[in-house]
């Protein structure tokens, strides 16, 4: 059975990208046809300064979304990843086959390296190192798909070569992923800056809609979505960046698909308005489902300890292959387990 693996960063409200690029598949189609694990990845969430109890506030706020999102575990396995040791034991080991240079060119950590570099603030070791811990949040469970928006292509394409070159030093020992993007709405862009993704960590509130958004700010939102002087509806991501985000977003929430949408759109106005009704209906019962789960913590509690429980149990043995090919001695074990055996 195909295995899959995804995950979301507790770095900030989760949005409407993370939903329609990432989240919603997740529900809908991936627990369903395969062995899927979904994942809060706190340990991504410290690589840019951070609050302590706001990350466990967010990771918490993460985990009870995805819940309400509809990944269900009884179907699949939900955890939190600090809580399964294996992760930062794997990463440690890809370090060692990673290069400094495939670090330095991996785009997210350009663009945030040179934000930060302009508030004249320093950076963490972390986040160029990034991109192997979700090689091996990805490689330690042998997962064959990644279902992952655009903006983490890169990232994947990276696991699969440390998983490549590993096999080759060292003998078989990781499946090689592949990244399954959505086919729309991969890349949900920020209204208010059609030029750049809907980020859950960037500070523009107005152009960012959050899965908690109340419909009224959804509406607002996105009817002050930024478009272009122009006032025929066409489907032109390039010249017409911001219409064609609201197509994305509408055939995303509709199942339908953005050129042929355009077509039934004579202004500006109208789009906007059935976008925003469309965006407001796919939140309400994730939003219902939330306000539940938030009534019933130790629930939500009890599928992360499981879920923790089962994640270990599937990477542990993946993570010691890996540490006794790449030539790790292994532990000696007590006198009285050699005394069991012989
Ligand atoms: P994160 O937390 O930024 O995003 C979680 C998921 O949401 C997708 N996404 C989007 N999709 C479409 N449009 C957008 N505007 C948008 N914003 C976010 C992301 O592509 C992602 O699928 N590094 C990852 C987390 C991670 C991970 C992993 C993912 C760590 N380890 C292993 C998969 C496998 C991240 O920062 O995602």
């Amino acid at each position: 059975m195909t295995r899959v693996f995804s995950g979301v960063k507790p770095t900030g409200h989760l949005t409407l990208g993370n939903y329609l690029g990432a989240m919603r598949r997740w529900a809908e189609v991936d627990q369903h046809r395969s062995e899927a694990l979904f994942c809060v990845v706190d340990l991504h969430a410290l690589t840019v300064a951070h609050d302590p109890a706001r990350v466990r506030r967010l990771s918490r706020q993460a985990a009870t979304l995805l819940l309400a999102a509809g990944v269900d575990p009884r179907l699949c396995t939900v955890f939190v990843q600090s809580h399964v040791d294996e992760h930062a034991r794997l990463s440690y080991l890809l370090e060692c086959v990673a290069t400094d240079g495939e670090m330095r060119r991996m785009i997210q950590y350009k663009e945030k390296a040179a934000r930060e570099r302009e508030r004249g603030g320093s950076l963490r070791l972390s986040l160029l190192t990034y991109p192997v811990l979700m090689a091996a949040d990805i490689l330690a469970y042998n997962a064959d798909e990644v279902p992952v928006g655009d903006d983490q292509a890169q990232h994947v394409e990276l696991a699969r070569d440390l998983a490549v070159r590993f096999n080759q030093r060292y003998g078989h020992t990781f499946v090689v992923p592949r990244a399954t993007p959505p086919q729309v709405a991969a890349r949900v862009m920020n209204l208010q800056d059609p030029a750049s993704k809907m980020g859950k960590s960037d500070d523009s509130g107005p152009g960012i809609v959050y899965l908690l958004d109340e419909p009224d700010a959804v509406r607002r939102k996105v009817m002050r979505a930024v478009t272009d002087s122009g006032r025929e509806v066409e489907y032109d991501p390039e010249g017409r960046p911001g219409i064609a985000n609201l197509l994305e977003i509408l055939a995303a929430c509709t199942n339908g698909n953005p050129e042929s949408l355009a077509s039934v759109y004579e202004s500006y106005g109208a789009l906007k308005k059935d976008t925003a009704d469309a965006v407001v209906e796919v939140l309400r019962p994730v939003q219902a489902r939330h306000r539940e789960l938030c009534a019933d913590p130790a629930y939500v509690e009890g599928v992360l300890r499981d879920g923790a429980e089962k994640a270990r149990a599937m990477a542990r043995p993946t993570v010691d292959t890996a540490y006794r090919a790449i030539g790790l001695l292994p532990p000696v074990p007590e006198p009285a387990a050699l005394n069991a055996v012989s």
